[in-house]
């Protein structure tokens, strides 16, 4: 009996330090295997009497279950354990808010253009988008930009490889091309519906005015706080019969007034100097209160559109005359947002643009 009982003993102890399944079962093969410690007792009760078997077989039997059970709760225990240890590795808080999707938004610069394109909208222009890579024609000699202009100068622009007079050739420095590629497309539609028999030249004949806007992007070799080798230009183009320098002043001061929604906003048409306009001028804003008050600030190039502009558009500058000026809607948004580097407009670093939103 205490030989039986040393055997469970001892298997107890076996299982109990078994920390696998594959330890336990090791253990288990140690007693009750074919040739476990239990077996062996078993196959020693051959030679006993039928008496003794009786008696002998009960407590090995008794031994054999006690072991059993002990092994039964070792697995039981080792399996809760490997269930606890699966729970604590994958725990999942419910609880956890879920993962934000942030919410978009228009950058500052778009958000300045909407508000160009609506509120020259209002004034009855149209909107024109047009190629960032032109040809020397549009960009310059159309805008009687002769051959020897500063402004062609390597320095000045980005020129691509395999231009020529015809095939786009550089990034546009302005978007002042746009000017030429809408006037023409106008006067072909109207010459024709009004004077079929125009040919190829000026068209002097009834049209509806030239009102347009041309917001984009443009280029040029410059890089500081205030200038990006890319940046934004929105051209303005009002071609009629008796279109002045006049209503220039009106269009662009009302235009900033409301854009800046102040009218406490002086302009300054500063004499200057553009191949394409005659006269020319820039166009200073001063704000009378507020953190900018009392400075000038240059806010686009402007002027009377030049003779030879207006043969370039196809019409006959005795008949027709108008103005155009060319903004910078950068310049725009900085100043009415109060951003002191244009550069933080293109690092696209979100904790700048979110502010916008
Ligand atoms: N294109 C000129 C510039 O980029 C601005 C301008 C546009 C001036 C239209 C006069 C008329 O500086």
């Amino acid at each position: 009996m205490n030989e039986l009982n040393a055997i469970v003993e001892s298997a107890k102890a076996a299982f109990s330090v078994a920390v696998t399944p594959a330890d336990l079962e090791n253990a288990k093969a140690q007693f009750l295997g074919k040739s476990g410690r239990i077996t062996e007792l078993m196959k020693g009760m051959a030679a006993l009497s039928v008496d003794e078997k009786k008696s002998r077989g009960a407590a090995i039997n008794l031994s054999k279950q006690a072991i059993e059970a002990a092994l039964n709760d070792r697995r039981q225990a080792l399996a809760d354990a490997e269930l606890q240890m699966q729970l604590q590795a994958e725990a999942l808080d419910v609880t956890l808010p879920g993962r934000q999707r942030g919410q978009g938004g228009l950058h500052p610069v778009s958000l300045t253009l909407e508000r160009i394109e609506a509120i020259f909208g209002s004034m009855g222009f149209d909107v024109a988008q047009g190629p960032e890579i032109e040809t020397d024609w549009f960009n310059f000699t159309a805008l009687n930009t002769p051959e020897d202009h500063p402004a062609r100068s390597m320095h000045d622009t980005f020129y691509v490889e395999g231009g020529s007079q015809t095939a786009p050739n550089l990034l546009r420095t302005h978007t002042s091309p746009m000017q030429i590629r809408y006037a023409v497309q106008h006067v072909k539609k109207y010459s024709k519906v009004f004077n079929s028999d125009q040919g190829k030249s000026l068209f002097s004949g009834a049209m509806p005015e030239i009102r347009v806007i041309a917001p984009g992007r443009t280029y040029r070799v410059d890089s500081d706080a205030t200038h990006s080798p890319m940046f934004h230009q929105c051209e303005g183009l009002w071609v009629g019969e008796n279109v002045s320098f006049k209503d220039l002043k009106f269009v662009f001061t009302d235009f900033c007034r409301t854009f800046f929604e102040s009218d406490d906003l002086v302009l300054r048409f500063r004499p200057s100097f553009f191949p394409f306009t005659e006269p020319s001028a820039e166009i200073d804003i001063q704000f009378q209160t507020g953190p900018l008050a009392g400075r000038w600030l240059e806010v686009a190039g402007s002027g009377q559109v030049h003779p030879n502009v207006i043969r370039n558009m196809g019409l006959d500058p005795e008949r027709y005359i108008g103005f155009a000026f060319g903004m910078g809607p950068d310049r725009l948004t900085m100043l009415r947002y109060g951003v002191n580097d244009l550069r933080l407009f293109f690092d696209g670093d979100i904790r700048f643009l979110s502010q916008f939103q």
